[in-house]
Parts: structure tokens; C-alpha cells; sequence
């Protein structure tokens, strides 16, 4: 499949090299000269995780045949059969970008927006609305399986059934939501666990390495074996619904910010960029930090897949 890629940032450089691995011809465009300069680089950085992990044996030189860059969109959108939309999460940039697509794409392009939160639907022209979806990935995607697949409300039903072959065709896990909510559902969901997890440590009730111990070793340790609705049949039904109704329990109250992230940031401690945040990383550099989240972050992914979901 030819697939072109618009947007060559933290997501669209990682999707150009995931849909080259799943057998895809890419060529990826940026606006902004660097980022598109900078993109085989870092394609080829990811590559040889995998390639370090034995997930793959593709060099440098195969990615130089499997994804091109093209400063001009008209010739990324040569003979596109999927337009993956990856540019920066703004409304305007995206509706004029669409209206150029919809001058230069072939007629039957699938378009699929990876946007976040907004409702691109609104921002595609009339023309391209049978053929627009949104495919929306998690970071970095050449090592997190789920994609969010939401057809636009006039897209044809065959557009989000294909994207949902292709992709498990890859061994991606595609979900395909019936409607289009802000977040979908895994961004949902840890908004909440946010809400929740800063309102336990600004109140001083633990620690954050307390709360992660809690989180690895209690809350998520069931999870990949029985989702959250499973994990409700086997507390059953019944529990599951009164403690639902438990008044122990409120929904932590809205926050716009914690109390605890303001200190560290204000004495420049922001995380693995900076060797400190929640936890003081002793002078270990980001790049080493990521490459071992990533080799662990395959390992378990490697583990999972032997032990296998109860999930169907
Ligand atoms: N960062 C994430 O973790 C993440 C996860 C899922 C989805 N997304 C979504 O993916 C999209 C891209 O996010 P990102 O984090 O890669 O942003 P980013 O800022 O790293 O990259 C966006 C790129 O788009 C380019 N761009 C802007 N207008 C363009 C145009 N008209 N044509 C071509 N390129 C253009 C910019 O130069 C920039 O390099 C957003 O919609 C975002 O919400 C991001």
C-alpha cells in the first residue's frame, strides 16, 4: 500500500517507520525543513531498538528505500492509497491542510487523522468525508499496539473495517469505536487515574513512589490478563455495582494542577530531561533512560504475548 505520512514530528517520523514495517511504501512531508531533515535520522534510531531486540532485521539501508521524504506535499501525495495526517494539533493548520489534500490526493485516498483530542470531521472538505477516519496512535507507536479507529460520520463502512485489517495485518491491536469522543478511550481513562493519583499526593495521603508500588503491583498487575470488565466478572457483578455506589470512594474533584508538580518544576526538576522529576534518575542521560524503557517495554510485550490475555 502507498501510504503518505503529513507531519514529520515526535509522531509522524515513528508512523512513517511503522507503516514501512508493516510493508507499506511511505514518503513523509513536514513543512518545517529540520523536521523533515532530521526524520531518517530518527527513524533509524527507533529501527535499531528493533532491530537490537531482534524484532526486526531491516538496516538503514532498506528504511532509505521504504520511506522518502518530499519537501513538496503534491508529490508525498503521489499515488496515495492512505493519507496518515500527523501535523500539529491545531484546527486551522489542519482544515487548510485538508483542503490541499483534497486538490492533490487521488480520488480514492483513505484519509486518517491521528489527531488527539479535536474533531477533524468538521475540518474535511464535503468531497473527502466517505474516505475520512481518524487512526490515532499512542507514542512511541513502534512499540505500543493500540490504535483508535473512528469513522467519520459519513465515511463508508468499509474504510474503518480496512484500516482495522491493515493494521491488525501489522500485529497492531485496532479498536474500532462506534463514535468519535475527545481522548478516545485509554487517554480517558488515565485522565482520570490523573485526577486521582495528584489529588492522593497533594493531600500528603503517599509518596510517589508509594502510589507507583500501588499502581505496578496492585491496580496494573491484573490488567493485561483481564482488561477492566473482565477483572468486573470475576469480582462480580453485583460488588462491582455497589461499590460503584460506594460514597468511601468520590470522584476526585477536577484539577487544573498539582501542587506537587509546581515544586519540582519550580526547583527545575521536569522529568527525565532535566535527570530528575518524581525520581531522581543520578545523573543517567535521557537517551540511556529511553532505550531502557523501550528494551523493557519489549520484554514484557514479548511476555505477554506467551502468557496471553483471558480477554477475547
Ligand atoms: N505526541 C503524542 O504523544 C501524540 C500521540 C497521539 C496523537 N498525537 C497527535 O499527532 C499529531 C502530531 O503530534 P506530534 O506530537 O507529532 O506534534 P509535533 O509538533 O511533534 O509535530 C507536528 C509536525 O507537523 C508539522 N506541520 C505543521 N503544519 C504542517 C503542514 N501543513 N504540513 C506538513 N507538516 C506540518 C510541524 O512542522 C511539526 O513538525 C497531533 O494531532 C497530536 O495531537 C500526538
Amino acid at each position: 500500500m502507498q501510504v503518505a505520512v503529513l507531519g514529520a514530528g515526535l509522531m509522524g517520523h515513528a508512523l512513517a517507520l511503522v507503516h514501512a514495517l508493516g510493508g507499506c511504501r511511505v514518503r513523509l512531508t513536514d513543512t518545517h525543513a529540520p523536521t523533515l531533515a532530521r526524520a531518517p535520522a530518527l527513524m533509524s534510531a527507533a529501527l535499531a531498538t528493533l532491530r537490537e531486540a531482534g524484532e526486526t532485521e531491516h538496516g538503514d539501508a532498506w528504511l532509505a528505500g521504504a520511506v522518502t521524504t518530499h519537501a513538496d506535499l503534491g508529490e508525498t501525495l503521489k499515488g496515495a492509497e492512505l493519507v496518515v495526517e500527523a501535523i500539529t494539533e491545531d484546527p486551522d493548520a489542519k482544515c487548510a491542510l485538508f483542503e490541499k489534500v483534497d486538490t492533490l490526493a487521488p480520488a480514492g485516498a483513505i484519509i486518517a487523522s491521528n489527531t488527539s483530542y479535536l474533531d477533524p470531521f468538521p475540518l474535511i472538505p464535503a468531497a473527502r468525508q466517505g474516505r475520512a477516519a481518524i487512526a490515532h496512535w499512542y507514542t512511541p507507536p513502534y512499540l505500543v499496539d493500540l490504535v483508535d479507529i473512528v469513522a467519520g460520520p459519513h465515511c463508508a463502512p468499509s474504510v474503518p473495517l480496512r484500516l482495522r485489517d491493515l493494521y491488525a495485518g501489522m500485529g497492531k491491536r485496532p479498536i474500532v469505536m462506534r463514535k468519535f469522543v475527545p481522548g478516545f478511550i485509554a487517554n480517558r481513562i488515565q485522565a482520570v487515574v490523573s485526577m486521582e493519583v495528584y489529588a492522593l499526593l497533594d493531600e500528603g495521603v503517599a509518596d510517589a513512589s508509594e502510589i507507583d508500588a500501588a499502581i505496578i503491583h496492585g491496580l496494573s498487575l491484573r490488567m493485561p490478563l483481564l482488561g477492566h470488565m473482565m477483572k468486573a466478572d470475576f469480582t462480580g457483578l453485583p460488588l462491582t455495582q455497589k461499590a460503584l455506589a460506594n460514597a468511601m470512594v468520590p470522584p476526585p474533584p477536577q484539577r487544573k494542577r498539582s501542587e506537587a508538580i509546581d515544586k519540582l518544576i519550580a526547583e527545575g526538576a521536569t522529568g527525565v530531561a532535566s535527570g530528575r522529576g518524581f525520581y531522581d534518575y543520578k545523573g543517567r542521560s535521557p537517551a540511556e533512560l529511553f532505550a531502557e524503557r523501550d528494551r523493557k517495554l519489549l520484554a514484557l510485550k514479548r511476555a505477554l504475548k506467551q502468557i496471553g490475555s483471558m480477554v477475547p
